[in-house]
Order: C-alpha cells, then structure tokens, then sequence
C-alpha cells in the first residue's frame, strides 16, 4: 500500500488534479417529499405540521403474503419495545440502520435482474435507491443528536448482519411479501414517531435547539428556528412516503402491473395525476384499498 508521501519517478503526485471534478461537491440525496422540493422559503414548525401524512394510516392485511408481513412486523416490535422502551433518539437510531437496507436490497435485486434478462426496471430501482440514501440521511441526523454507545454499536451491527440476509432472501423469492413487510414496518415507524412527539409536548424529552446543519440542509428547515420537534416532523413526513410506496409497490405486483413507466407518462400528459394513479388502483377488488 502507497503511504501518503509516496512518489512516482522521485516526484510528489499532484493528487488533487487527479480527483474527477464532481467529486469536489458536497452531494446529499434530493429529500422525498415534494413540498420540501417544492418550497421556496425554508419550512417552520407550521408547515413541517401541515404536511398532510395521515399518521393514522393503516392498510388491512388481506392475503396470506399482507398476513405475513403485517404478523412479522408485530412480532419484531416485542423486543424492539422492550430493549428501547422511550429511549425514542436510540430507538430512531436503530430503526433507521434497519429501514435503510429494504430500498438497497430491492434494487439491487432488480439491477440484477434487469441486467440477466436484458430488460427495463420499469422505473423501481431509481426510487429504491432514493429510499435507502433518504433513510441514510435520516440516520446521519440521528447520529448527530445521538451517540450511540458501544454494545448499541454491537447491536446494530448484529442486526444488520441478520436482517439485510433475510430480507435479500425474501426479496427473490417474495417481492410482494416484501415491500408488504417494509409498508408497515413504516407504519410502524410512524407510530414511534408519534410517540416521539407526544414526549416532547409533555416535556419529557427537551425540544433541543440544537439541531445538526445536515437536517437544517437536507429538509430546508429554518435555521432561526429549527427544534427537535421540526425534525421528527420532517422525519415522520418521510417515513409516510416510504409507507405509501411500497404499499403500492405490493400493490402493483399483486395486480401484475409493475412498469411504472406507462402510468407516470399518463399522469404528467393528463395533468391529473391522482386520478390516474388511483385508476390504476381500481383495478384490484375492493378489499385491497387503504382504511382509516
Ligand atoms: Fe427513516
Ligand atoms: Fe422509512
């Protein structure tokens, strides 16, 4: 291995100009969600408040593949529960090392699959990916607010050992089973989420000031000010995103509609966006659809 001094032909490489140009850049991953994109001025309490979410949101599980998913996602909050109890900056620390594997794995998956049989992803791996580095982005904050200590360290580790195995596992012989498991495993962050505020109102948990640059940067909050509070909202808002698209991605896969592609064109051509995407799920009985 060459040592930081080391020379060629008894001259000190330039190393700088050696470095491709885009990489001087500070690159975070876009933010998921469009009134974060869309925003002109940066957001404060209220209008990180009046992102709607439907934080209540539930989708029943219908099949044996939804009954699986739904019961394993309950199963594996017992212990979560039990080790974190209202640790909830501990907790979003190990929740979000777990929820950045899914979108990874997926794509993966379907980068493969892609490249095997010569075809088009359909759009998927695109909005995988940008699931993975949203959730990177969401730990990256939680670090920041929280130093986990070494046996949490060991833990996740453990964990991510265990789980990016499993779930690889799942996505090939089970896509549909498995962004089912991610839909509530987010509903199920949301649920933490919500907890998470409810302590903060009460005063159990102090509404910090101190709220790292990334997150500041990364959700375009205000930094005069940006608390606690402002980013469990925004990381919340985004949790609600990820609940919705891989309950709509099971979806697809069960009505074997997976190319995105047709439905996005109509959509931007129509300018009626909601209309169409919720035609396409009037297609599936009418069991399948969200509830209260
Ligand atoms: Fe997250
Ligand atoms: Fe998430």
């Amino acid at each position: 291995m060459q040592s930081a001094n080391a020379t060629i032909n008894g001259k000190e490489p330039d190393v700088i100009h050696q470095i491709p140009e885009d990489l001087f850049y500070l690159h975070h991953p876009k933010p998921v969600r469009h009134e974060i994109l869309e925003s002109k001025t940066p957001l404060d309490s209220k209008a990180l408040e009046n992102i709607d979410i439907s934080p209540d949101l539930h989708r029943q599980p219908v099949t044996w593949s939804d009954k699986i998913a739904f019961y394993t996602v309950r199963i594996l909050r017992i212990p979560t529960d039990w080790f974190f109890k209202k640790k909830y900056i501990h907790r979003a620390v190990m929740l979000e090392t777990v929820a950045a594997v899914p979108g990874m794995v997926g794509a993966t998956i379907r980068h493969l699959r892609s490249l095997r049989k010569l075809q088009h992803d359909g759009g998927w791996i695109d909005h995988l990916l940008h699931e993975a580095e949203n959730e990177r982005m969401h730990l990256m904050t939680w670090m920041r607010i929280s130093q986990p200590n070494w046996w949490e360290r060991s833990l996740i580790t453990l964990v991510q050992g265990g789980f990016y195995n499993m779930f690889f596992m799942l996505y090939l012989i089970s896509p549909r089973t498995a962004h089912r498991v991610v839909g509530y495993l987010e509903e199920e962050a949301i649920v933490s989420y919500n907890s998470f505020l409810k302590e903060i109102d009460n005063g159990n948990i102090e509404n910090s000031k101190n709220v790292p640059d990334i997150a500041i940067d990364y959700w375009n909050l205000d930094k005069n000010t940006a608390t606690l509070r402002d980013v469990v909202l925004a990381v919340r808002a985004d949790e609600a995103t990820h609940r919705d698209t891989n309950h709509h991605f099971a979806d697809r896969i069960l009505v074997g509609h997976e190319d995105l592609r047709e439905d996005i064109k109509r959509a931007f051509e129509d300018h009626d966006k909601t209309k169409k995407m919720a035609g396409l799920t009037n297609e599936a009985p009418e069991k399948w659809k969200w509830s209260k």
